[in-house]
């Protein structure tokens, strides 16, 4: 469990989950609004050395890719999901097959059951307006 006092603590946190999947694997980020889900990704995909990341755009989409060496980062995005269908399930299954690929996933808790088992699950928890509450956990069963 860790206590991070500002938006770069948090970011220094992503930075060392990183450095653990950067050759593949899947984050899946838990929290409610402004709990610093985005904050965290932001700083992990700095830490893979993603530049171009960009968390705005004036058509919403929940997954947006960039090139990692010979495979691919994934940001996905799943907080304006209601449901999931049949067709956004289909394509994030088609990546999660590449185990080199890294994904993060903010609002996993929408995808459920689909979830790979393997994964490393964060849970963010806001304490006060600049303390979040950070845990780790690392699935695998
Ligand atoms: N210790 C901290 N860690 C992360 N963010 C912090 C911290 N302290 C303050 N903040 C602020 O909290 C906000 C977190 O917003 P962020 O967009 O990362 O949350 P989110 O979980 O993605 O929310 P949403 O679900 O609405 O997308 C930012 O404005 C950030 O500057
Ligand atoms: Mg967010």
């Amino acid at each position: 469990m860790d206590i991070t006092k500002n938006e770069t603590e948090t970011q220094k946190l992503a930075e060392n989950i990183a450095e653990k999947v950067k050759k593949g694997g899947v984050i899946c980020l838990f929290g409610d609004l402004g709990s610093g889900k985005t904050t965290f990704a932001k700083g992990f995909a700095k830490a893979l050395g993603i530049d171009s990341f960009s968390v705005k755009s004036p058509t919403y989409t929940y997954i947006r890719d960039y090139p990692l060496g010979k495979n691919k980062f994934y940001h996905i995005d799943l907080y304006r999901l209601e449901t999931i269908d049949e067709l956004l399930l289909q394509e994030i299954e088609e990546f999660l097959i590449n185990e080199k690929n890294v994904i993060i996933i903010e609002w996993a808790d929408k995808l459920k059951d689909y979830l790979p088992k393997k994964r490393i699950d964060i849970c963010l928890e806001y304490l006060d307006e600049n303390s979040r509450k950070i845990n780790v956990f690392e699935q695998n069963e």
